[in-house]
């Protein structure tokens, strides 16, 4: 029987780079079918709602989807339909490997760290008000729960994983209740992993030590902002935002999506990588268990990007995205 996946083309580059994420992703030989839904701009304009309702049912009854990236109005209109979603499912856990592709130019070798987010709470609550007339109130939540919950989340992915250690980032030394809480619960959870070294970093000398030393880290497990800007310039550190996978996983469900946005100057003309985004699909085949599925598109997605003809321009080459995903489904036929 065919796998039910619920499909978010998104807007901007993001159609393109689903299409093409589909494409592989279907030459794995893996039986899946879409449910495609739409959100962001073009569902507000017909139904009234960014984030339809059936569009949350999909997800809930078939607990897997792949999302391509939802434009957020800056300053005005509504919530970003990507906050939103993973607040409705409660989709707690953000998780974004950073792995060097081997052959790819990039400014450092040998990265191979994970970052976790925390994906419901902290700076990105929504609870904004003016107080007065010039001053706005932002509120920062942090709780016990999400703090306990999210740091479990990346020392069982470590043990699981078979990784060594966990850093905590943060910014107790200013934030001394909010990061303050963040740590404590990390420090507690931390306590029942002996096998597992576990540490902490501010996150202003985190984003230092990732630029200078980033082959010494681990998994790290931030705070929803720290975490939000830190895994950009993790990619970055990698070959950029075309190429960095991710997923946002809950209890129940998990949605997969790639770290970059909608990327309005380059959508609509074929140019976008769409790596990330069938990363993020091989991140979904092995939450299936479709392990031979996954690695056959990761085999082929490597050796494409080891051709340097054969990729997009964002990494040095030429390639359409339509012509870099037939090639990855070229070489997934070829079974090489
Ligand atoms: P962005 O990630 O869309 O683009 C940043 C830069 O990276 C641009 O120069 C873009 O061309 C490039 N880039 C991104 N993805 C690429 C790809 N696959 N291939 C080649 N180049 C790529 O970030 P930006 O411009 O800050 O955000 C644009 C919109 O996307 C905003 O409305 C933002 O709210 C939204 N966004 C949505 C996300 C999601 O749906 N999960 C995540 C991040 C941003």
């Amino acid at each position: 029987m065919a796998t039910k996946i619920t499909l978010i083309p998104g807007d901007g580059i993001g159609p393109e780079v689903t299409g093409a994420t589909v494409s592989v992703l279907e030459a794995s030989g893996a039986r899946l079918e879409w449910e495609e839904h739409i959100a962001g701009t073009e569902a507000f304009e017909t139904t009234g709602s960014p984030l339809p309702e059936e569009l949350l049912s999909s997800i809930r009854s078939n607990r897997v989807a792949l999302k391509g990236p939802v434009t957020t109005p800056v300053g005005k209109g509504f919530r970003s339909v990507n906050v939103q979603l993973r607040k409705a499912l409660d989709l707690f856990a953000n998780l974004r490997p950073v792995v060097t592709v081997p052959k790819l130019p990039a400014r450092f070798e040998n990265i191979d760290l994970v970052v976790v987010r925390e994906n419901t709470e902290g700076l990105y609550s929504g609870l904004e008000h003016q107080v007065v007339d010039g001053v706005v109130e932002s509120l920062k939540i942090i709780t016990e729960r999400a703090s306990t919950r999210i740091a479990r989340f990346a020392f069982d992915y470590a043990r699981r994983q078979g990784r060594e250690r966990v850093t905590a980032v943060h910014k107790a030394n200013i934030m001394k209740m909010a990061d303050g809480l963040f740590l404590e619960c990390f420090r507690k959870v931390a306590e029942e992993y002996p096998e597992l070294e576990a540490d902490d970093r501010i996150v202003d000398n985190m984003a230092m030590q990732l630029v200078v030393h980033p082959e010494r880290y681990d998994v790290l497990v931030l705070p929803n902002l720290y975490g939000d800007i830190l895994s950009d310039l993790c990619a970055g550190l990698v070959g950029g935002l075309g190429v960095v996978p991710g997923a946002n996983i809950g209890e129940e469900m998990a949605v997969f999506e790639a770290v970059h946005g909608s990327a309005p100057d380059i959508a609509g003309q074929n140019l976008a990588n769409p790596t990330a985004l069938i990363r993020s699909g091989v991140l979904m085949l092995q939450h299936l268990g479709l392990q031979d599925e996954a690695s056959r598109v990761h085999a082929a997605l490597q050796a494409t990007l080891a051709e340097p003809s054969e990729r997009t321009r964002d990494v040095g080459g030429e390639a359409s995205t339509t012509e870099f995903a037939e090639a990855v489904v070229r070489r997934i036929e070829a079974g090489s």
